[in-house]
Parts: C-alpha cells; sequence; structure tokens
C-alpha cells in the first residue's frame, strides 16, 4: 500500500482551517493509504522556548489527531521527536544540499524581506534552526520512505525540495531514497475567516475546531457579511457563512442553502444559525472523544509509543541504506 505522510507543527488550538486544510484530507488518504500522521515539534522549536507549552500543545495535538478519526490500529501517529533517525537523515541530506535552495525557501526568504524593510542585517533573529527548515521537512518525508504528501499551496514548495533532495542524493549515490509526491487537492478552497481572509492564526480570525457549542456559537455570530438585507439575493461564493457551511453540511443541504442565498428571502443571522448547527452537529463526537483522550495521558502515550517505533523501523531501513551509500557504515 503507498504510504501518505502528513506533519502538523504543535501551534495552540487547531481551528477549521487546519481541519479543512489538514487533519481532513489526511484522514481521507488513509482510507487507501498507509497512513503517517505526526507531530512536527522538532519543527515547532524554531520558535517555541517554553518546554511545558511544547509538551502541552503536543498532547493536544495528538489527542485532535484521535478525536478527528484517526484510527491508530491502521495509521501511525507519533511524535516526530521520537524517530531519531530523522535528525540523521536531515544531515546525510545537508551534506547534498545546495545552500542556494534553502536561500529560496519562502519562509526564509520572508524574513529576509522583513529585516530588509525595517534596515536591519538581513538574517537578524533567524536562526540556523528556520534556515534549515526544509532539510527537516525533507528527512521527515523521505526517512520513512512517503509516496504521497498532501499539501496546502503553502507547503509545496517544501515537498519540491524534498523532492530536489532526493534527487540529487539518488544521484550522488544511486536510487536509495523513495521519490515522494505532492498532493495538492484543488478542491480545498482557502478556508475563509471570522473576517473574510485566509483563516490564520496569525490574522486573529479563526474558529477553534473543537470549541464548546457557546464559544462556537459566538465565533459564528461575529463572521463579517455584506449588509445585504434579508429579502436581497446573495452571493453564495463570496460569502464566509456559506463557504464553510458547504464544507460541513450534507451535499444536499448545502445545494438546498446555495438556492436559498440566490433566490433572497434568507438574512444572515438565519445562514449563520444553519452554520452553527451543522458545526456543533458535527464536531460534537470529536469533542466528547477529545475530552476523554485529555483525560487519559495513558493512552495517548501508548498511542505515540506504537505509531513512533511502527515509523522508526521503516525509517531505521532507511538510514541503514543511506550509511551505506555514503560509507559510514561497516
Ligand atoms: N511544515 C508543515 C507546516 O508548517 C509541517 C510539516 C513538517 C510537514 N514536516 C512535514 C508537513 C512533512 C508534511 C510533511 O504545516
Amino acid at each position: 500500500m503507498a504510504i501518505s505522510l502528513t506533519g502538523i507543527r504543535p501551534t495552540g488550538t487547531p481551528h477549521l482551517g487546519n481541519y479543512l486544510g489538514m487533519f481532513r484530507p489526511a484522514l481521507r488518504l488513509a482510507h487507501d493509504h498507509e497512513a503517517l500522521c505526526f507531530i512536527a515539534d522538532l519543527h515547532a522549536l524554531i520558535d517555541v522556548r517554553d518546554p511545558e507549552a511544547l509538551r502541552a500543545r503536543t498532547r493536544e495535538m495528538a489527542a485532535v489527531w484521535l478525536a478527528c478519526g484517526l484510527d491508530p490500529a491502521r495509521a501511525a501517529l507519533y511524535r516526530q521527536s521520537d524517530v531519531l533517525e530523522i535528525c540523521e537523515v536531515t544531515w546525510l541530506l545537508g551534506c547534498v544540499a545546495a545552500k542556494g535552495v534553502l536561500n529560496r525557501a519562502h519562509a526564509y526568504k520572508a524574513a529576509v524581506a522583513a529585516n530588509r524593510d525595517a534596515g536591519r542585517d538581513p538574517d537578524a533573529g533567524v536562526s540556523a534552526g528556520l534556515y534549515g527548515y526544509p532539510l527537516l521537512m525533507a528527512a521527515d518525508i523521505l526517512a520513512p520512505g512517503a509516496d504521497v504528501v498532501p499539501v496546502g499551496r503553502d507547503q509545496g514548495q517544501h515537498v519540491e525540495i524534498a523532492r530536489e533532495l532526493a534527487r540529487a542524493f539518488n544521484g550522488a549515490y544511486g536510487e536509495v531514497l523513495r521519490m515522494p509526491e505532492a498532493l495538492v487537492d484543488p478542491t480545498v478552497m482557502t478556508v475563509p475567516g471570522l473576517d473574510g481572509r485566509k483563516m490564520s492564526k496569525s490574522y486573529g480570525n479563526v474558529i477553534p475546531l473543537l470549541a464548546e457549542p457557546d464559544e462556537l456559537q459566538r465565533c459564528v455570530m461575529r463572521i463579517v457579511t455584506d449588509s445585504r438585507r434579508p429579502e436581497e439575493p446573495k452571493d453564495p461564493d463570496t460569502d464566509t457563512v456559506f463557504g464553510l457551511y458547504r464544507e460541513f453540511a450534507p451535499e444536499g443541504d448545502a445545494r438546498a442553502m446555495r438556492a436559498r442565498y440566490e433566490a433572497g428571502g434568507l438574512g444572515y443571522g438565519e445562514a449563520k444559525a444553519a452554520l452553527f448547527e451543522v458545526l456543533d452537529e458535527y464536531v460534537r463526537e470529536p469533542r466528547a472523544r477529545y475530552r476523554a483522550l485529555m483525560a487519559d495521558p495513558g493512552e495517548l502515550d501508548r498511542v505515540l509509543a506504537a505509531g513512533g517505533a511502527r515509523v522508526r523501523e521503516r525509517a531505521a531501513a532507511t538510514v541503514d541504506r543511506m550509511r551505506s551509500a555514503v560509507g559510514i557504515a561497516a
């Protein structure tokens, strides 16, 4: 079975944008792939300096994966940091990586551009970890030998870099690494946030995925709409409320809602109430499962340990091949 791989950094409470962009596509792939799902805690170290917070967020993220339906009997759920081989692969890849490839990575370029604009040294505040982010991510992908990596548009370049590094390594040493493919799902639109811009923690416009009903309702009521009155026809394709509704409602309901938007006679208040109903229903079970998991740390630990062990086996086989290819194995 082909292997799919998804990593999520443990950065705070996941929101609907994370769910639609990452969790849901990964869990769908799990139906016909061997799904490897991990929490990228090594990547988080680039900007998290609070050990307790990192530990807590990592556990939360693991619980969210399981709450959203990851079946640990089939898919592997693991902490990146438990697979020590990833660090070794990072170094081995770094030795065949052109430095220029890292210079061109979006996140690094954005940091440099911000420094230039502010008149600072171009590398001010840029850690070697941030600079090396694409190497570590390539190791995440290449160590277990992933075939497909579902990504949003922002991560496409990273998968491209992983491919480039696999090519460089294989070019130097023979066919050692499996070539991964990025899987960009065209049906995953940019998920709109409360203010209509892309839902993102940095814009402060998110709807938390596992919010309690009252918080969820408050969020939904705060969604910004245009000022059309109830009787006027509305454009479902530019409206945030409908944009979210259609992702979570059964298809027939979404079609009916679209028709009501276009016909006029539906107020935004009513549309928001419908969205709240659908979301609340959708997350009811995951919310309860999440609470139960967070109350039972032993179960989380067992799942993570088992997932880590499974993936280490794969990664260790890759490392063996890489070591002997480069000449550091016995
Ligand atoms: N960089 C990804 C993000 O910020 C997280 C990630 C780390 C990842 N390693 C990965 C995603 C490997 C896919 C495959 O969202």
